[in-house]
């Protein structure tokens, strides 16, 4: 499914050829290429990574480790890195273990630093959950530091499902993705305990971290092997909106070729995704009418940089290219970008916040395990021009 991208014309984006020295203070950010965070021990494999950035610049990474001898042979945790040179060099300062199921922290990590207070807990405290699973269920757990990630310590249980099971009318949730919104942490999952959906996407808040709210729907179709999943969302400041991506299996549909085909939607607020139009991304190439649908396990970010409404940017897993919009998400002004960093599972993008011109892409391994396994990031320049509208011409990779 990987596609040779030698013939995507519209080369946007500057990648970077070579590591930079070491870093002065306050550290520039430089292009860097598929550069290492981690190589696992052989047998070892690292995949959907997450990100924070801390308010002094700091970046967080963590992820899903499998095999190997990596996080020790005992129960699964999720291995932190920091960055505080804008990613050339990583340091492995703590593991976020499960201190309450004896399950070990199993998949799917979230990672969130508090920039206002939020119940008892300050400004800096960095907010970290994922799915703790065994035989006897899933669990989203939210974890604290109050020390730069250097240890954790148990919050509260957001929520809870049946064992890990990815079959229509089994009961597991999945893939926590968190929110500090106004006064309250968003928790946005993927839920299949409804029973009249295969899956559906839901989030819970919470004014204390302690105690949750009820679970809101922010996405389900009426079909019921509508299986929509992976929540990220993003603010779009000009247009006012927030954006939620997700990839939509219904059973042995496909869009273009795609089985899991990457939708958002916007909405005013992102508590109210539910009521929002959706929208299945779509690249059309303009010179032949060849039409590609990004798919499965999405990430999106947005940065102020490439016109009036800056620019939206949007990954995959089965392609190495990021998807654009400079439209204000306009379903037609979706492009193509060439990205440095390869396909994998569950990218997690990320804007430098001090140079939104700048976009870091942190991957690991791909879902089906094909890829190295290990733990990567690039750093590449975002257009700085406003775009052309939509039917521009980039010619997209044709599936
Ligand atoms: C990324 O780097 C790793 C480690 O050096 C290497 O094994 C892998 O092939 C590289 N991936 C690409 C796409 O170049
Ligand atoms: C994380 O856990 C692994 C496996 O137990 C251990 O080898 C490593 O030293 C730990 N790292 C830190 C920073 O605690
Ligand atoms: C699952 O629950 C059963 C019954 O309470 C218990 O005996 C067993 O140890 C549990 N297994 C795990 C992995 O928690
Ligand atoms: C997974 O869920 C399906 C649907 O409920 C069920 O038939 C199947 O037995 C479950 N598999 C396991 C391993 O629990
Ligand atoms: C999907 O395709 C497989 C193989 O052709 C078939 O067995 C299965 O019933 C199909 N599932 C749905 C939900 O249509
Ligand atoms: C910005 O986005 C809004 C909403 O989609 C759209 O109406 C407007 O035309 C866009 N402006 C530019 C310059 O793209």
């Amino acid at each position: 499914m990987r596609l040779s991208l030698a013939s995507i014309l519209c080369l946007a984006v500057q990648l970077g050829t070579a590591l930079p020295g070491p870093p002065k203070k306050p550290a520039p950010v430089t292009p860097l290429t598929n550069h290492t965070i981690l190589d696992p021990p052989k047998g070892g494999r690292i995949v959907y990574p997450r990100l924070a950035e801390l308010h002094d610049g700091t970046i967080l990474v963590t992820a899903s480790v499998s095999g190997g001898s990596l996080m020790g042979n005992g129960k699964s945790a999720f291995p932190i890195f920091e960055t505080k040179d804008n990613g050339v060099t990583w340091k492995w300062i703590s593991n976020l273990t499960d201190q309450v199921n004896g399950w070990g922290m199993s998949a799917q990590p979230a990672l969130l630093e508090l920039r206002k207070p939020l119940g008892k807990f300050k400004p800096g405290t960095i907010l970290a959950s994922g799915n703790s699973w065994s035989s006897n269920g899933t669990r989203i757990d939210l974890y604290a530091s109050t020390d730069g990630a250097r240890t954790w310590e148990f919050i509260s249980r957001v929520a809870e499902g049946g064992r890990p099971n990815t079959t229509n009318g089994a009961t597991p949730i999945w893939e926590p993705f968190l929110l500090h919104y106004e006064d309250e942490l968003i928790v946005y999952y993927s839920d299949q305990r409804d029973p009249l959906h295969g899956q559906k996407l839901a989030h819970q808040r919470s004014k204390d971290l302690l105690t949750w709210g009820p679970v809101v729907n922010d996405v389900r179709y009426d079909e019921y092997l509508a299986r929509p999943g992976m929540t990220v969302v993003a603010h779009v400041a000009p247009i006012k909106k927030w954006i939620l991506v997700y990839e939509l299996p219904i059973g042995n549909s496909s869009s273009h070729g795609s089985h899991y085909p990457v939708h958002y939607r916007l909405a005013d607020d992102p508590r109210e995704f539910d009521a929002a139009e959706h929208v299945g991304i779509i690249v059309e190439d303009p010179a032949t009418g060849d039409k590609m649908a990004p798919n499965a396990s999405p990430y999106v970010v947005w940065s102020p940089v490439g016109g009036p409404n800056g620019t939206i940017i949007v990954s995959d897993a089965d392609y190495d290219v990021l998807y654009v919009n400079r439209n204000g998400g306009d379903p037609g002004a979706w492009e193509v970008r060439e990205s440095a960093q390869s396909a994998a599972y569950s990218r997690a993008l990320h804007v430098f916040e001090k140079s939104p011109e700048w976009l870091m892409v942190v991957g690991g391994d791909t879902f089906d395990g094909n890829g190295w396994g290990g733990l990567s990031l690039s750093v590449q320049a975002l257009e700085k021009k406003p775009g052309p509208g939509p039917g521009h011409g980039c010619k997209p990779p044709v599936v």
